[in-house]
């Protein structure tokens, strides 16, 4: 596994955000949201691209506020100029608009960004009070691995966390978020995307925040941003992005990606 040397310093408060899918209106919101709360540093979990408008916009707005960025598939993709974005989808309609995405994307990610995205690590080590975290996309081991809630036993988790040496897994790539601690405490947090809503019917967006507990162990919450997404929506409209997805934006259920769901994940949305 290739990762970055532990973070320097001592942190005591994170946030980790994940799938920023071109909506810079929503990362501005996050970045705001994770100041006001106190996180001395922001963790990006990758997938900078895709779905949403003026991918160029959320480059600038990373930098300026020191996040670190970990490669996701969908910058992977871009950065190797590959054909699609490696979303790992089966079902020819979510094939269908991935591709429209993605060529999109890759129309408008500028050879400067997609350099810089072939820098990126594909996991991060970091130390949290007493606690080791290991930050990676989809999973430790595979960039496009779904983490989903309903197909993750305990046992594969437990597997997951020796094989990483961590006492936390974070990752995103699935878009639904969910956190779950082992009885030795160890811990998977799924941190959810802030680039599109999660199938729940609102158009609110998830992030994690992490804080070092005093005598040790860890607090994980997951919090919602509301952000102007019908300033998303109108920018995904007037750069003729498919209707489907700007639907997604304004009312917060999915349209698209479905096949990939587990039934009980699906049978929450409303399609
Ligand atoms: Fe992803």
């Amino acid at each position: 596994m290739t990762t970055t040397p532990d973070e320097p310093g001592e942190l005591h408060r994170i946030a980790v955000l994940g799938g920023v899918y071109s909506n810079a209106h929503a990362l501005a919101a996050t970045l705001d949201d994770a100041r006001a709360r106190g996180a001395e540093a922001v963790f990006c979990l990758g997938d900078l691209g895709g779905f949403g408008p003026h991918p160029d916009r959320v480059f600038p707005l990373l930098h300026a506020h020191g996040v670190r960025v970990i490669q996701g598939n969908y910058d992977l993709a871009l950065a190797q100029g590959h054909d699609d974005c490696g979303c790992g989808y089966t079902d020819p309609r979510d094939n269908h608009f991935a591709r429209l995405s993605y060529r999109y994307t890759f129309d408008r990610t500028s050879r400067d960004h997609r350099r810089w995205l072939a820098t990126l690590p594909a996991h991060r080590r970091v130390r949290l009070g007493d606690r080791r975290l290991l930050l990676c996309h989809g999973s430790p081991r595979q960039v496009n691995e779904f983490l989903w809630e309903s197909t993750t036993p305990d046992g594969l988790l437990g597997r997951l966390l020796d094989e990483a040496r961590a006492d936390a897994i974070l990752c995103t790539h699935s878009g639904l978020k969910w956190h779950r601690a082992l009885p030795d405490d160890r811990r998977l947090v799924n941190v959810g995307v802030i680039g599109r809503p999660e199938n729940d019917g609102t158009p609110r967006v998830w992030y994690a925040l992490l804080t070092a507990e005093p005598r040790g162990g860890l607090d994980v919450e997951l919090l919602p941003v509301d952000y102007d997404h019908e300033a998303q929506a109108r920018d995904m409209e007037a750069e003729g992005l498919p209707p489907e997805f700007v639907e997604t934006i304004r009312t917060g259920w999915w349209t698209t990606c479905l096949e990939v769901l587990p039934a009980r994940e699906r049978a929450r949305g409303r399609f």
